[in-house]
């Protein structure tokens, strides 16, 4: 009596990927519980129910998801030792950080997770591990600009006056950017660097990744500051065709790929403090960084599988190779806030001063 793939949201709000019929009347009962894992995601359900789905088809463990955009940890804090949380889904190492801060996570030593992650991506206590990666890249003109590469510096360079589009300095992959900055070049050169990017923007930040193509695509910039798969997501746009044309109006040039290297961050997962499930968390963690999930990654999201073993997807090959800057990501977490504080003191998302 399976209804498979029949998504609902339960009293609690978690939504359940395979529902069983006997399921739907007892979350959280003792026999249920066994045979079940808890998702808190900050990650949107779609991007997550193939893997999800292919988990449960290969162990029998069914598992339920809250996605909300913000305000999980909060909620795991809440709840303590009451909490169903078995694991937190995030898309940001500074989010992964600050569960760790809190003391809403638990280590996992696991050599499956340490040998299949890269040790740049997971913590160094391993109480949280990254599945995927993202590049924070320019998008710039295929039409306007010649150049074929770019540094994260040069954005600050007075001859890009008024031609480059960002969404909100406040937004977590803006500040997550800014913190890497702090990390190699100190605070001060951070602060000139930030007032330098902000008088050479066309017009306030607003809007999110995408809409900075769109506006390369209209005219009003040359350059942007976006990640790495919404080019896909623009490619493959079938449901708003228009954005097929911002994505063809725009390059990807990887920032420092000729130093450094270009900023990572990564999604990933954290087993919760209190985990009821924590047999099937971990089963489940182990699933996630195995290379058949990797493979999964690649293809339905266009991110980097974290495995140095999984190729990335032809779309993501075809934007050339990613030199990934090797920076521990727990700077990220370490410099995040210095990052907003810095966003807010040069008044970044007023737009040019001058
Ligand atoms: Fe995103």
């Amino acid at each position: 009596m399976q209804a498979t793939g029949f998504t609902r949201r339960d009293r609690r709000g978690f939504f359940r990927v395979a529902l069983t019929l006997a399921a739907i009347t007892g979350f959280g009962s003792a026999a249920l519980a066994q045979g079940e894992v808890n998702i808190y995601s900050y990650r949107q359900p779609p991007l997550i129910d193939p893997l999800l789905k292919a988990f449960t088809a290969k162990t029998g463990i069914k598992t339920n998801v809250v996605f909300a955009a913000a305000g999980l940890n909060e909620r795991l804090a809440a709840e303590g030792k009451n909490s169903p949380a078995d694991l937190l889904f995030t898309v940001d190492a500074g989010r992964l950080s600050e569960a760790k801060e809190a003391g809403l996570t638990e280590p996992v030593v696991l050599e499956t997770l340490t040998k299949a992650i890269p040790a740049p991506y997971r913590d160094p206590g391993n109480h949280w591990f990254g599945l995927t990666m993202r590049s924070r890249i320019v998008y710039a003109s295929k039409e306007r600009v010649k150049q074929d590469s770019i540094t994260y510096e040069e954005l600050a360079d007075p001859k890009w006056k008024g031609k480059i589009c960002i969404r909100s300095g406040q937004h977590v992959y803006n500040t997550s950017l800014i913190a890497t900055m702090i990390a190699h070049k100190g605070e001060a050169f951070t602060e000139t660097w930030l007032k330098g990017l902000r008088d050479n923007l066309a017009h306030k930040p607003a809007g999110g990744d995408r809409e900075q193509a769109r506006d390369i695509h209209s005219g009003k910039c040359d350059l942007a500051i976006g990640n790495t798969y919404y080019m896909a997501l623009m490619a493959t746009n079938e449901k708003n065709p228009e954005q097929k044309e911002w994505g063809k109006a725009i390059k990807p040039l990887f920032p420092n790929a000729n130093d450094r290297g270009s900023h990572v961050n990564i999604s990933g997962m954290a087993l919760a403090k209190y985990a009821p499930n924590k047999a099937n968390a971990l089963k489940l963690m182990e699933f996630l960084a195995s290379d058949d999930a990797q493979k999964i990654y690649a293809t339905a999201n266009n991110e980097y599988p974290v495995s140095p073993h999984i190729p990335p997807s032809e779309i993501v090959q075809s934007w050339g190779k990613l030199k990934a800057d090797p920076l521990p990501l727990e700077n990220i977490a370490k410099y995040r806030k210095r990052a907003s504080e810095l966003v807010d003191k040069v008044n970044f998302d007023a737009g040019p001063s001058t």
